[in-house]
């Protein structure tokens, strides 16, 4: 077997020295590559790492499922130029991914992906070290079943929507944004994203930097629109199945692997409308909040599945005594369904296995037919809350109702 390894790169040299141990020949370029050369050279397999020119057609057909490129983000976010430094500045999630080459720009499919928890006192360089070890790894791991095609790459959906691009000339002038260039802590960055995200247009004035043109303009230009277009809606389109034998809803206590969709979910823009708070989630603040919630006592997280698809998810704080605040959210595709009344009435059934309860209660927006209805159906009715009752500092009766569902009568 040929490789050509097309590289520029400042380290390549793990990856060349094991392809090297993985081939009858192998080539390297930094420059653009050309069917002809490709076939005169008898290459099989193409590895793209670190390297600028873009593979066009003729050499894209010929060489469709053979050329791998190594991506230092979690794709779909971070395409493009200086993903690690954007997914600072945007808050959305860090790790590696390989993927096959298409036509655009890291879009093709994906091969495997590593979500990475990165040190919070990094810098820019020692993440992208980080970032550059654990591809390597991801990519050694990985290489033996790419060539015997094991696995089934997944297509990259709904990018516009879910992923974030990045050009050349914009990532070279938020670089130009820190003068201690890639020694900058990754914390400056970030806390220069909440800033833009607080207020898009005075950061564009103060700065001089337009962070996203294409959504802004879309867009009303208020700083909500363009944090749901960085993450909106699911990663995956359902592959639903109905009739007889489909897979029905499960519901399961939450796992640190239910992370990603339940980011993608909370921001949604119609979760976003529904819920008290509105701004954007991002990753980080996600990741704390959630690692927290899954080992804390007073709080349960439930997961729906239908078949190996996460569907949806419901919680439940304790606010006082046995008394628990519940609420849900439905992932977006898989609204409309009447999931939400079985997911609500099979995680009770986890909590009460676990907790003792006595009331369970929902606040939902007036506006939100659907949840309430969906409370109504498993035994909470619209009611008003009794006085007094812990919690209702946060109940707005001029824009939401009360549900409650009582197990116990209070003493
Ligand atoms: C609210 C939510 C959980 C509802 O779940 P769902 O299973 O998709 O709900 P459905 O759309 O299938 O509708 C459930 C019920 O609401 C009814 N309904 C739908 N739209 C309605 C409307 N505009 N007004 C009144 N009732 C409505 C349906 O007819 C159905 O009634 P039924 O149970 O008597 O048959 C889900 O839409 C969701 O997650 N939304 C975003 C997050 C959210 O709003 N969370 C709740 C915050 S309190």
């Amino acid at each position: 077997m040929n490789i050509l390894l097309c590289s520029g790169a400042p380290r390549s040299t793990r990856v060349r020295d094991f392809l090297r141990t993985r081939c009858d020949r192998l080539l390297e370029t930094a420059g653009a590559v050309d069917l002809a050369t490709l076939r005169a050279d008898k290459i099989d397999w193409i590895v793209s790492h670190g390297y600028g020119p873009i593979f066009r057609e003729p050499v894209l057909p010929a060489y469709a499922g053979k050329i791998v490129n190594i991506h230092n983000t979690y794709l779909p976010w971070g395409r493009g130029i200086m993903g690690n430094v954007w997914s600072y500045f945007d808050d959305t999630p860090k790790g590696v991914s390989l993927h096959f080459i298409d036509a655009g720009i890291d879009t093709g499919e994906i091969i495997a992906r590593q979500l990475l928890d990165l040190p919070q006192d990094a810098t820019l360089q020692s993440s992208w070290d980080l970032l550059m070890t654990a591809l390597e790894d991801l990519f050694i791991a990985r290489w033996d079943s790419i060539v015997a095609a094991h696995g089934s790459p997944q297509v990259q959906t709904r990018l516009p929507e879910i992923g974030t691009y990045r050009s050349r000339a914009q990532s070279l002038e938020l670089l130009a944004l820190f003068p201690k260039g890639w020694g900058t802590p990754v914390a400056e960055v970030a806390a220069l994203g909440r800033e833009y995200r607080a207020n898009p247009e005075a950061f564009e004035r103060t700065h001089g930097l337009v962070i996203n043109p294409k959504q802004l303009k879309q867009a009303d230009g208020s700083s909500q629109e363009y944090t749901v277009t960085l993450c909106q809606a699911r990663v995956r389109t359902p592959q639903r199945e109905t009739g007889p034998g489909a897979p029905g809803l499960e519901a399961a206590e939450a796992t640190p692997d239910d992370k990603l969709d339940n980011w993608l979910w909370v921001n949604d823009p119609v979760t976003r409308r529904m819920f008290k708070l509105n701004d954007y989630i991002g990753w980080g603040e996600h990741c704390r909040w959630y690692e927290a919630l899954l080992k804390d006592p007073d709080r349960l997280l439930c997961i729906g599945k239908v078949g190996s698809e996460r569907i949806g998810n419901v919680r439940f704080d304790r606010r006082f005594n046995d008394v628990w605040e519940v609420s849900i959210n439905i992932a977006p595709g898989w609204r409309g369904m009447g999931l939400g009344a079985q997911l609500i009435a099979q995680s009770i059934d986890l909590l009460l296995a676990k907790k003792p309860v006595t009331r369970l209660y929902a606040m939902a927006k007036i506006i939100n037919g659907p949840s309430i209805a969906s409370f109504k159906r498993v035994g909470f009715p619209v009611k008003s809350p009794d006085p007094g009752f812990p919690g209702l500092e946060r109940f707005d009766p001029g824009t939401e109702v009360f549900m409650e569902k009582i197990l116990q009568p209070l003493d």
